[in-house]
Formats: structure tokens, sequence, C-alpha cells
């Protein structure tokens, strides 16, 4: 994926300010930043969910900006996994079915989607009789990953994917994420504030001034 002199602006400010990006397939960058310094903002337009105001945003080999809204729909399906910072699932539906319903609507078929969202939730160590209602925060987390995975995306995004977990859990979120560009040659981009989480990736970068910099030589 490449981001380039990306800027957004909300409410009279400026939240990114000539953003540049690129990382490359098979390769995993994380971001850090103070809250409210539009982390979350930058994920949103890498999903094309927001437009900023200037820049390109190319996304497996595409400018999504040239796309039409039911391309650039389409094309999150199929490219993108995403990992809410709030989890984001379907309480009236069970864990596997909220992972599933990414595939589905990719257009898998039903069993296979069923097949590859209860390997995930088991190597994840989710209970599988749980209703998602019922699941504690860390669980949920846990869904929302497997969902972001089911699609083997080429861009793989997380906010905070492991604000809700204890210690063993978050070394296991993160292992998780971590070997997948390595093993699917997707990208990986992180946002955490978890330094530890932070260092696992392979550029390390932080805002500054609406821009991304490199975290790598401060520490
Ligand atoms: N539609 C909007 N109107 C006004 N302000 C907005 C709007 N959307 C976002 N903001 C503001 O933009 C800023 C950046 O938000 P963003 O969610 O990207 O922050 P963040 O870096 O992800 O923070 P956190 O670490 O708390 O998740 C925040 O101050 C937020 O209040
Ligand atoms: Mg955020």
């Amino acid at each position: 994926m490449r981001l380039s002199d990306v800027a957004y602006g909300v409410a009279g400010r400026r939240l990114l300010d000539g953003v540049e990006l690129t990382v490359p397939a098979g390769r995993s960058a994380s971001v850090m930043g103070p809250s409210g310094c539009g982390k979350s903002t930058l994920l949103m337009c890498l999903m094309g969910l927001i437009r900023p105001g200037s820049g390109t945003v190319e996304v497996a080999g595409q400018d999504i900006m040239r796309l039409s809204a039911r391309g650039l729909a389409a094309h999150r399906r199929r490219h993108i996994g995403m990992v809410f910072q709030f989890g984001e699932l379907l309480p009236e539906l069970t864990p596997a079915e909220n992972v599933m319903i990414a595939s589905l609507l990719a257009g898998d078929a039903v069993d296979d989607a069923r097949s590859r969202a209860e390997k995930l939730l088991a190597d994840l160590g989710v209970p599988e009789a749980a209703a998602t209602q019922d699941l504690s925060g860390g669980e949920r987390q846990r869904v929302a990953v497997a969902r972001a995975l089911v699609n083997t995306p080429a861009l793989l995004l997380a906010d905070e994917p492991t604000g809700a977990l204890d210690g063993e859990q978050r070394e296991a979120v993160a292992d998780l994420l971590f070997s997948t560009p390595r093993e699917h040659g997707c990208t990986l981009i992180v946002v955490t504030h978890d330094a530890s989480v932070a260092r696992r990736a392979d550029i390390q970068l932080r805002f500054h001034e609406g821009r991304l910099v490199s975290a790598q030589e401060e520490r």
C-alpha cells in the first residue's frame, strides 16, 4: 500500500498534513501517537471510508480514489481486513457468524466460510458455545481479529487490537497479527498505544504535526 501527500482536515483542523507511507506486501508498520492525533482517521482513509482533501491512496495496486462508490465497497470487501478499535461485532449473531459474514459478503460459499471462521476462532481460543453478547471484552476483540483475517486480505488494518487484552492474550493476538504478513504476504498496519506491540513491526512510525515520522531511532 502507498499513501502519498495525503491531507485531511476536520472542523478547521489539519489532522493529516502531507502523510507519506509505503508498506510493501509481506511487511508490517506500527503507528503511535497521542489520543486524537488522527490515527483512526488515517485507517479510515485507507479503507476509503473518508476521502482525503488531497493526495493519493493506493491499496492492492489500485488508486482507490478513482473507484466509484460501488467499486470502492467491492474492493474493500475483497482486499481489506479491519480490526476496529471497539470490536464492532453484531451481538445477535454467534461469534462464528460474526467472522463468516466478512467472507460471505465477499462472495464465498457458506461451508467454506464457516470452516475457516471456526478454525480461526479455535486458533484464537474463543469459546465455541458462547453467545457474542456474553463474551468478555478480550474475547470480542479476538473475534474481531478473526473477522479481519478470514478473507486473507491484501491489507490488514488493526486499530488498538490489544487494548482490551491481558499480557498473555496480548502476545497471542500480536503473534497472530504479525505472522500474517510473513505467511500470507499481506501488508499489516497496526495502530497502538502499546510500545511493546509497536516494536514488533518492521516499520515503526509515530504522528508528528499531521505527518508520519520514524519512531525507530528514538528507541
Ligand atoms: N467528524 C468529525 N468532526 C469533528 N471532529 C472530528 C470528526 N472526526 C474526528 N474528529 C476529531 O479528529 C481527531 C482525530 O480523531 P481520531 O479518531 O483519528 O484520533 P485517534 O488518534 O485515533 O485517537 P485515539 O487514540 O483516542 O483513538 C479527534 O480530535 C476527533 O475528535
Ligand atoms: Mg483511534
